[in-house]
């Protein structure tokens, strides 16, 4: 099953994706993640992604389309994965259509997290990691059952996002609706695209992201 959770910066596309690839088995793909990774080991895509991802603005496709290209190629993509964060442009729609043509593959879904965008600023302000398992917790939301330590791993330290500061979360909603929402009638014409209600609790998103798993 090969699945994109499509939504602005916020709506929870991680916190589900990861709740999916437990449940069914199926790879998580976040192309944020990949990337912060990259910036954090200090690789030459990690110093030309760096202040793009602080500004807000989205790295440049060539780039994020041959890093996903040779993510999918790796085996525990074999039973499937779930796209979060890509494509989040025109061109990586399409290049994505090619390399899973090429590959003999098909999207079997593309869902849609429907947030509003004042609800998008709290979630983001408010979230933070395990520094050391990388668990994702929210200061209202979410919070750890014991204060300051994860309930994943015992860990104590935690970390926020350099691009989760309000100024930033304007220019990454911006370019949401301008680069990324044009991708919602690529798929609608497609006839692969489903909406969820986002702003419902996490456990309720993840019933409605099952129910069209299952329709
Ligand atoms: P990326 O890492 O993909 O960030 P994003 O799309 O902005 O999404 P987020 O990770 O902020 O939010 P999310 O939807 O995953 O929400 P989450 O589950 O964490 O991209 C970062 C940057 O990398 C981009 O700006 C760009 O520069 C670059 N980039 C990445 N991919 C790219 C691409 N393809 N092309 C070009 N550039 C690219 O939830 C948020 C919070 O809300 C959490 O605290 C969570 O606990 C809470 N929450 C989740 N669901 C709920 C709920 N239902 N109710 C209440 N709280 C909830």
């Amino acid at each position: 099953m090969n699945l994109i959770l499509l939504g602005p910066p916020g709506a929870g596309k991680g916190t589900q994706a990861k709740r999916l690839e437990e449940r069914h088995g199926i790879a998580q793909i976040s192309t944020g993640d990949m990337l912060r990774a990259e910036v954090k080991s200090g690789s030459e895509i990690g110093r030309q992604a760096k202040a793009i991802m602080e500004s807000g603005a989205l790295v440049p496709d060539a780039i994020i389309t041959a890093m996903l290209a040779s993510r999918v190629s790796q085996p525990d993509c074999a039973r499937g994965f779930i796209l979060d964060g890509f494509p989040r442009t025109t061109p990586q729609a399409e290049a994505l259509d090619v390399m899973l043509r090429d590959k003999g593959l098909q999207l079997d879904h593309v869902i849609e997290l429907k947030v509003d965008d004042a609800a998008l600023v709290e979630r983001i302000a408010g979230r933070f990691t395990c520094a050391q398992c990388g668990t994702g917790y929210h200061d209202s939301f979410k919070p750890t059952s014991r204060p300051g330590v994860c309930d994943s791993c015992g860990g104590t330290e935690f970390v926020r996002r350099a691009d989760d500061k309000a100024e930033t979360v304007a220019a990454r909603l911006e370019a949401y609706h301008r680069q990324t929402a044009p991708l919602l009638p690529y798929y609608k014409a497609q006839g692969k695209l489903s909406q969820v209600d986002g702003m419902a609790s996490m456990d309720e998103v993840g019933r409605q992201i099952e129910a069209i798993l299952q329709a």
